[in-house]
């Protein structure tokens, strides 16, 4: 494993951290820092820095926000308030942003939940940098100097591709707000690209997949649907079935955030799908044949060292 000397970082992992914390100590020799949390009798979230700080200048607070998203979410903005006395440099990675869907208002009264985030952590905090892993989309890097994008499925594609050869894959996006991501995996695998239509009704959540007009080009092809949030499964599953019924071969997912609600995964199973490729980004990973999870973890912490020397 490449190695990066960074003693003059502290990380602080959070209890949503799904492991990077400890993978970082070991990546840059730098020093971790536990923190203890507990819940009070009425549902209050509490939260102890244990150790004293010691003299890095730099400190990395690591978090991934599912499952709880309001409680990971209160722990960031606690250990910003532990931190405000302390004369350091504060970066901070999410590795799973919640909210971060409702990027604008859809339905008149609604809230923009994903600046709602991102203002509070960076109101009267002195936060740096905050290091969003693949967001649901480019809204919190525009619209907040200080937030910075990390393109997991870049890295995803890259690490498939060393290790797995498909004979002629297309790239799938479920929707429109995905098309990049096909196209930076189809760049990957030199390949082409399709673009499927999603209609959610904003009143009841549900959701209508319409096929590109060349959904024919993939009969008796290999494809990889590309997503950054594999929730109740619903997304997938839909655009698995159009696959099928049109003569696809293969299917396989590339997800970077994989939650897997309730029944998610028999849902997306019994659509058809062969293969699910998911980021390890949260604090959830389900055993299961169909399922093989790719360790980000030196790759986010080698491009987080360039940025943090
Ligand atoms: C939405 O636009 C996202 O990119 C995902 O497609 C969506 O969140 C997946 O959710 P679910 O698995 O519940 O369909």
């Amino acid at each position: 494993m490449e190695k990066r000397d960074l003693r003059d970082l502290g990380i602080i992992s959070l209890p949503g951290d799904p492991g990077y914390g400890s993978r970082f100590k070991e990546l840059f020799n730098s020093r971790l820092y536990s923190v203890h949390q507990r819940i009070f009798p009425d549902g209050e979230t509490y939260i102890r820095l244990i150790d004293e700080l010691q003299d890095e200048k730099k400190l990395l607070i690591i978090q991934s926000m599912f499952p709880e998203q309001d409680r990971r979410f209160f722990e960031i903005l606690q250990i910003l308030d532990i931190l405000d006395s302390y004369d350091k440099d504060i970066y901070l990675l999410i590795l799973y942003m919640a909210y971060a869907r409702q990027d604008k208002v859809f339905l008149r009264g609604e809230p923009v939940s994903a600046r709602v985030v991102i203002r509070h952590i960076t109101q009267n905090s002195k936060v740096k940098k905050i290091y969003v892993a693949e967001p649901h989309s480019d809204y919190v890097s525009k619209e907040f100097d200080r937030v910075h994008a990390i393109n997991l499925i870049r890295i995803m594609g890259e690490t498939l591709r060393e290790k797995w050869i498909l004979r002629r894959p297309i790239i799938v996006s479920p929707d429109q707000g995905g098309a990049e991501r096909a196209k930076t995996l189809s760049e990957i695998f030199d390949t082409e690209y399709l673009v499927f239509r999603k209609y959610r009704d904003r009143y009841t959540g549900s959701i209508k997949t319409e096929a590109p007009e060349n959904i024919d080009s993939v009969r008796e092809r290999e494809t990889i649907i590309v997503d950054d949030i594999l929730s109740t499964g619903g997304t997938i599953a839909e655009v698995a079935s159009i696959l099928r019924r049109s003569g696809s071969e293969k299917i396989y997912v590339l997800c970077a955030h994989c939650l897997f609600v309730s029944d998610a995964l028999n849902r997306v199973l019994s659509s058809g799908i062969d293969k699910i490729f998911c980021g390890n980004t949260v604090k959830r990973f389900i055993d299961d044949p169909h399922i093989e999870y790719i360790d980000l973890s030196s790759r986010v912490g080698l491009y987080l060292a360039e940025k943090l020397v």
